[in-house]
């Protein structure tokens, strides 16, 4: 496979985010860091959930893939990789984008092996490994890079010693920053023959608490908006909303763990927001649905084993992503494992009364195993 030539920007990164703010140092670091050039270069972005690592990385991969011919990398490749299987999954995407013809006769394992065998021949690639969450599921793969560039992001500060990796601590946005970041999402859109304001204009008067809040939310990105997002919803002045968040216990986990405070900080905004929807029945147990499978991108059908009309779903779904709690995205499959998920929930539908059981399981015994594997400890018998 290392004669294989990588199509012209093979790129698969998340959507774009137009509120982006801030972060002008990191980025900078980052490409010092990753430009090295020569042997392969690994920085690890780690930070507090909802600190924006994910955000940063894709905002510098997207850089990397759009720059100028001379500089641009290719492949630039995102693989979520809190897991050993969706490692396994993401670099057997890569394979399949690098070459087709593989998707059906190989199996993932082997495509995988592929994928790395392709980074560790070529150079001018930057791999994103994100949301790592044991630095064991990445080490075997890196160990066997070269050259290229491998940007990770975990919420792990250690645990990194040995792979050579550089480390950059990502720390909550500066006060402005989150004023800038709070103002973006909760304007009112603009009319559409409105003339475009200046920024920060014609915001004072929204603004008014705008200071205190962000504080108050400890100028974490995600804290920042999904209040910046309910203000948007509700028309409520920063001022307002504090004023209802201060009224919402932080009782949540008991847990001095390092942050602690900014979960304290998140589970007092959903239940806000969780509050404010109370007429959307779904809403929760679709959170709840969602929240089961982590980070990963999901098909939509998979909220069908909530037994509900796909209206009421797509309601739910609406709501939510209103409320900045879901990223909604087009497309049946982002990657992989997605599908993966949709496939094993169409076998569990096979079954749907729960009657023969029995003979069930023994009829998808092969199947079930895989996905037990792949997605390990996240399917128990309880679930089926
Ligand atoms: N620099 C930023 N500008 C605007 N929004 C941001 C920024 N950083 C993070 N966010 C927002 O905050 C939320 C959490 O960021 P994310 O990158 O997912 O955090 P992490 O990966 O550290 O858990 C995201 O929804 C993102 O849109
Ligand atoms: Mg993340």
């Amino acid at each position: 496979m290392s004669g294989v030539a990588a199509p012209l920007r093979l790129v698969n990164l998340p959507r774009r985010r137009r509120t982006f703010v801030g972060r002008g140092d990191e980025l900078a670091e980052l490409e010092a860091a990753l430009r090295g050039g020569g042997e392969v270069v690994v920085v690890a972005v780690h930070g507090l959930g909802g600190v924006g690592k994910s955000t940063l990385a894709a905002h510098y991969a997207l850089m990397q893939a759009t720059s100028r011919d001379d500089e641009r990398l290719n492949p630039v490749w995102w693989i979520t990789a809190d897991s050993g299987p969706a490692l396994e999954a993401g670099l057997a995407g890569l394979a399949v984008a690098l070459q087709p013809e593989l998707a059906t006769v190989m199996p993932l394992e082997a495509l995988a092996a592929r994928a790395t065998a392709w980074l560790a021949a070529h150079e001018g690639w930057l791999l994103v490994l994100d949301n790592v969450v044991e630095a064991a599921d990445v080490r075997p793969m890196l160990e066997r890079t070269l050259t290229g560039q491998v940007l990770v992001t975990s919420r792990l500060s250690e645990g990194w010693h040995g792979l050579d990796a550089r480390l950059l601590q990502l720390k909550v946005l500066d006060e402005p920053e989150a004023i800038e970041l709070l103002a973006r999402i909760a304007a009112p859109p603009l009319a559409a023959d409105a003339v475009p304001a200046q920024a920060g204009q014609g915001l004072t008067e929204d603004l008014d608490g705008a200071a205190a809040l962000v504080r108050e939310l400890g100028f974490l990105p995600l804290a920042v908006e999904q209040a910046g997002a309910y203000q948007h919803q509700t028309r409520l002045t920063p001022h307002a909303y504090l004023g209802l968040l201060k009224h919402q216990p932080a009782v949540m986990y008991d847990r001095a763990a390092r942050g602690a405070n900014a979960e304290r900080t998140i589970a007092r905004i959903w239940r806000l927001t969780l509050d404010r929807l109370a007429d959307v029945p779904l809403a929760g147990p679709v959170l709840r649905v969602l929240a089961w499978y982590g980070a990963e991108p999901l098909p939509r059908t998979l909220l069908e084993s909530l037994n509900a009309g796909m209206a009421e779903v797509q309601h739910a779904l609406g709501e939510l992503a209103a409320y900045n709690m879901i990223t909604l995205n087009r497309g049946h499959f982002p990657n992989e494992t997605a599908a993966l998920k949709c496939v094993f929930m169409a076998l569990m539908s096979l079954d749907p009364t729960g009657q023969g059981r029995k003979r069930w399981t023994m009829r998808w015994k092969a199947p079930l195993n895989a996905f037990q594997i792949a997605f390990e400890g996240r399917l128990t018998p309880a679930n089926f």
